[in-house]
């Protein structure tokens, strides 16, 4: 009989809650939202951030961190790179900004294999890791390396967001990974003029969605060019506008995840 891949399975030393943030759609930010909800959790914990993005790295520009290197210590082991308290890893921190990863699915699963078990991460209550888009094989090299606790989706409201979020549920549920819920980025704006709520995008079936599912919708950020400022400028909204409404709307994020068992 064929091995199962899920006895590979090796919980990370010392790392307790493993939060993995993805969806099905790209650009409905995932990277943005596992920055920020990564900062907003160090008021409940220590807090590390892993980019398992191998072809598009973001979160060294998003966490102003473009230009730092993990030292390697002793026995080739990794010492992840430490920004606003977060210890993070990316491969965007080994290779320069704009040059391609032209590996195939072997590297790529050595690289994760790496991430886990040769960065030291230390004591964490939490890592965050930001996936890139999709259902491919770093979804399922997580899904099959690491016990994950749960999974964050990010959708942007719209039909054609939600068809591909769907896949990612699908694709968590049928490898037995609890689905935390859902955060709708995007979810409307406010008109700066007239403090309306406008829809940017079309409210799509997410709502009928989710309440057959059982999932919860754990948040709505808005849409907010200053959300967008903030990670080009490397300092994500979270840290530079604590108290602004998608400021608190990820620290409630935290807070609920922090609560849920
Ligand atoms: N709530 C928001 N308001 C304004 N801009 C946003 C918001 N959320 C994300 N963005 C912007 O949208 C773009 C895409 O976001 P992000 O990179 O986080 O998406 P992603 O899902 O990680 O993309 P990829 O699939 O390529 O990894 C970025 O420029 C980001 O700053
Ligand atoms: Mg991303």
């Amino acid at each position: 009989m064929a091995a199962n891949p899920f006895d590979q399975q090796q919980a990370i030393p010392g790392v307790k809650k493993i939060i993995a943030v993805a969806s099905g759609k790209g650009g409905v930010g995932k990277s943005t939202v596992a920055t920020n909800l990564a900062l907003a959790l160090r008021e409940f914990g220590t807090v590390g951030l892993l980019d398992a993005d191998i072809y598009g790295p973001s979160l060294p520009r998003m966490m102003g961190a473009l230009n730092q290197k993990p030292m390697v210590s002793e026995g080739n082991k990794i010492n992840p790179v430490t920004r606003y308290g977060i210890k993070m890893m990316s491969i965007g921190f080994l290779v320069e900004e704009g040059s391609a990863v032209v590996w195939r699915g072997p590297m790529l699963f050595k690289a994760m294999d790496q991430f886990f078990r040769d960065v030291q991460w230390g004591e964490l209550d939490y890592l965050v890791i930001d996936l890139p888009p999709g259902t491919g094989d770093v979804q399922l090299s997580l899904v099959q390396k690491i016990p994950t606790w749960g999974a964050v989706i990010v959708s942007t409201p719209q039909n054609i967001s939600l068809v591909d979020a769907k896949k990612a549920i699908d694709m968590f549920e049928r490898t037995g990974v609890k689905i935390a819920g859902l955060v709708e980025n995007m979810s409307y704006m406010i008109n700066p003029a007239t403090q309306e709520k406008m829809q940017l995008f079309p409210k799509g079936e997410m709502n009928s969605y989710l309440d057959a599912k059982k999932i919860t919708k754990l948040t709505e950020i808005p849409f907010n060019p200053s959300v967008s400022l903030a990670s080009e400028a490397g300092i994500p909204i979270v840290e530079s506008h604590p108290t602004g409404v998608e400021g608190l709307a990820f620290k409630d994020l935290a807070k609920k995840l922090a609560a849920m068992t």
